[in-house]
């Protein structure tokens, strides 16, 4: 039985490149409010190297994290002795940041005898609709970020079942990786939409890649290697050269993507009934070419498309807080033995899709 108790919880979030904490409260109808929502991104730091470098990131949650934690706490006007609990997302992630996150709320928690929710980062994307909606269980979760592409039946809090994942990159990944290969500054994705929109799309023949497969996964990297061979086949890439093969990736990732999801909500279908909406997370969710063809794909198999707001898409403590809540709601406490993970699948009881090997996109 879910509590009904009003609750305030703390979330700490230091699994990949942003530092965030956040305080939170969720009403005994279920409903939540942010009370703070601080996040520290790292990108600048590693802009230079053109991609997150793990130790520099580390590096930077132990000079941050104190600090931040003290401004959400500052801005929610909420002291350490109301918290119902601290959260912390515990992975899947880079170890070194998960670390300094889990043992700080581990200090938090002992110092004030307050319980300690270790969080999948994965579970906090995939619940944070419910914080600003009041959204029904079971929908279906597409989650798209710069570790992961994965299509989740969302059945409840702990109940989740992955119908599709990326065989090889993450759809975050293949946008950084092609920004990349084009001299495009990193995070790529957002520079890649910027420049395809004065591209045209038709000029490459890019494949679309597992298109009309039964299944729902994704695959990213064959037609991540047709952009690099077209593009060192011109040599020299002028302006327009660039904004065509953005035009023409982001085009067949599109294409790719509708597909996809299409076969995954039929498959949803098939399993749990007509879910309750379709609900985009993770950073390329920000992307309003995508935002455009995850409405058709919604439309199609008519039901509702629900994006969270972008601040709440991408990496936050908001999110962490939340699952928390939820968590602690049910009585799903955790003790000080809670380990750091650098993987941590949401649907940890389920088989691996036949042939998979282990990537960080997911597994
Ligand atoms: O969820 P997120 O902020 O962090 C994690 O990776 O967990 O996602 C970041 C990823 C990066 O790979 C970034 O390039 C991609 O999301 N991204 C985008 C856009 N904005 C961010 N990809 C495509 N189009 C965008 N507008
Ligand atoms: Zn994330």
């Amino acid at each position: 039985m879910a509590s009904d108790k009003w609750m305030l919880v703390l979330g700490i979030e230091t699994t990949c490149d942003e530092t965030a904490a956040a305080v939170i409260e969720r009403r005994a109808d279920g409903s939540g409010r942010i009370l703070s929502n601080v996040v520290r991104s790292q990108i600048e730091e590693h802009v230079p190297f053109g991609g997150v470098v793990p130790e520099i990131a580390a590096r930077a949650h132990v000079d941050a994290l104190d600090g931040i934690i003290a401004t959400a706490m500052k801005e929610s006007a909420i002291r350490f002795p109301q918290l119902s609990a601290v959260a912390a997302a515990a992975g899947p992630g880079l170890i070194g940041g998960v670390i300094v996150g889990l043992t700080t709320a581990k200090a938090i928690a002992m110092v004030h005898n307050t319980p300690l929710i270790a969080v999948n980062h994965l579970e906090a994307h995939a619940l944070t609709p419910r914080l600003t909606c009041a959204l029904a269980f079971p929908y279906c979760l597409f989650l798209a970020s710069g570790g992961h592409t994965q299509i989740v039946a969302v059945l409840g809090v702990g109940e989740y079942v992955r119908l599709g994942t990326t065989v090889d990159d993450a759809m975050g990944e293949a946008f950084d990786k092609v920004a990349k290969m084009l001299g495009l500054p990193y995070p790529g994705g957002p520079q890649v939409e910027r420049a395809a929109l004065g591209g045209d799309p038709k000029r490459f023949a890019f494949p679309r890649p597992m298109l009309g497969r039964p299944d729902a996964n994704f695959s990213l990297s064959g037609l991540k290697t047709a952009v690099r061979n077209e593009a060192s086949r011109l040599g020299t890439l002028e302006p327009q050269d660039v904004s065509d093969l953005c035009a023409g990736f982001q085009a067949a990732v599109l294409e790719s993507t509708a597909d996809r999801l299409g076969v995954g909500l039929r498959l949803f279908h098939e399993q749990f009934g007509p879910p309750r909406a379709l609900v985009a997370a993770g950073g390329v969710a920000a992307n309003q070419a995508i935002r455009g063809a995850l409405q058709n794909v919604a439309a199609k198999a008519e039901t509702t498309l629900m994006i969270p707001p972008p601040a709440l898409c991408t990496d936050n403590g908001a999110m962490i807080a939340w699952a928390g809540a939820e968590r602690l709601a049910l009585n799903m406490i955790d003790n000080m033995e809670a380990p750091p993970r650098a993987r941590w699948r949401l649907d940890e009881n389920a088989g691996a899709p036949p042939g998979f090997a282990n990537t960080r996109a997911g597994f």
